[in-house]
């Protein structure tokens, strides 16, 4: 197939890319060329999303049978480059994010669930976006899938993924981690070790994001993995494994971290507390194929490509993770000592 990927050469995009073309598909990238790397074997297009004439420029005389949208995240942006690609190619997949439901994370959700209200003709720029506030990334967001659904005549998918891990993640989560349990001794592993977590492997997105294309499953899915399989515990025990590190995990309360007021999700990545942070209705993508690997598998192929490649720097998003040795050290001498 004919497949048209905008953005595709940073993390969920190059994986897609990357995975579309083992398939035997014919890819065309589109971006500005100015954060990620290009991929080999796909025709790389150079043009922003944000300004009509390069888009005009990228669908003049070309059709695909697939767009996959993963760079989408002002509506009236996206709008644009599903209107001009609609009579050009035959489906459209949406990359949206669990974050489109206000409930998220505070209570369990299903694609059922009340998503944002927000135009899909809001107008603005994603320059800025490492610094929006999850509020309006999940409006702008839900705003974005109005936008395609609206101007796109043909096969529409939404996919909703909550957080994507595994090699060549960018934001700094699962690779944190596995840099702080490399350096060895007591490190500080929050709440409860069997707490279930639900983070989705790049790669298994990619392979479900191809199969509904595929199979022609046109529709909206969370896209995470099932509930009550992967915990807190077997994710950081399969980091100190993997690194081969003499860490040793210390589990400390949620209340006391959260009365030390220790920054959620990002000063300690994917640590989060409210009752529907892993409590994602996953059976829609499940039926439609969505097929999810071990979280030891994820951890153990992030760790080899991290081992193998330069960390890469440069995205704003990075810098909003992880805590200093200092505050660490302190809050486990205090935790020991209370
Ligand atoms: N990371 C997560 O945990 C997570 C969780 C849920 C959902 N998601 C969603 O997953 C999707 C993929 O995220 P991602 O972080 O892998 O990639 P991303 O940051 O959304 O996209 C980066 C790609 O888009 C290109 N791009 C950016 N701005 C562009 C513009 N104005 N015109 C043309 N190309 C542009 C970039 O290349 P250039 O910079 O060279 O142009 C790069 O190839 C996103 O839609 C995100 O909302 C992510």
């Amino acid at each position: 197939m004919r497949v048209l990927v905008l953005g595709g050469t940073r993390f969920v995009g190059k994986v897609l890319v990357e995975h579309a073309i083992s398939c035997g598909h014919h890819v065309t990238t589109f971006n500005r060329g100015r954060t990620g790397q290009d991929v080999s074997g796909a025709e790389n297009l150079r043009g922003d999303r944000e300004n009509e004439a390069d888009l005009h420029e990228l669908v003049h005389g070309r059709e695909w049978d697939w767009v996959i949208d993963t760079s989408g995240y002002v509506p009236l942006i996206v709008g644009n480059a599903a209107r001009l690609l609609s009579g050009r190619a035959g489906a459209y997949s949406f990359l949206s994010t669990v974050s489109v439901y206000p409930s998220w994370p505070g209570e369990p959700i299903s694609e059922d669930s009340a998503v944002y209200e927000c135009s899909p003709e809001m107008p603005g720029t994603a320059e800025d976006e490492a610094n929006w506030t999850a509020a309006q990334y999940g409006a702008y967001k839900a705003g974005c899938e109005r936008a395609v659904l609206d101007a796109f005549d043909g096969q529409v998918t939404i996919l909703r993924p909550g957080v994507i891990l595994g090699p060549q993640e960018n934001v700094g989560r699962l690779t944190w981690w596995l840099r702080r349990i490399e350096r060895g001794g007591k490190v500080l592993a929050p709440g409860d070790p069997g707490k279930p977590i639900q983070p989705i492997d790049v790669r298994d997105l990619a392979a479900f994001v191809l199969t509904c294309l595929k199979d022609g499953t046109a529709g909206t899915f969370n896209v995470v993995p099932p509930k009550n399989e992967a915990t807190f515990g077997r994710m950081l025990s399969a980091c100190v494994a993997e690194t081969r590190s003499d860490a040793e995990l210390v589990w400390v309360r949620d209340d006391f971290l959260a009365s030390r007021g220790v920054r959620q999700w990002t000063e300690i990545p994917l640590w989060r507390t409210p009752a529907g942070t892993w409590a994602v209705d996953a059976g829609k993508a499940a039926a439609a194929g969505l097929r999810c690997r071990p979280i030891e598998e994820t951890v153990r192929d992030t760790y080899a490509w991290l081992s193998r490649t330069e960390i890469l720097s440069g995205y704003d998003r990075q810098s909003h993770h992880g805590i200093s040795v200092d505050k660490e050290q302190a809050l486990l001498e205090e935790w020991r000592s209370g």
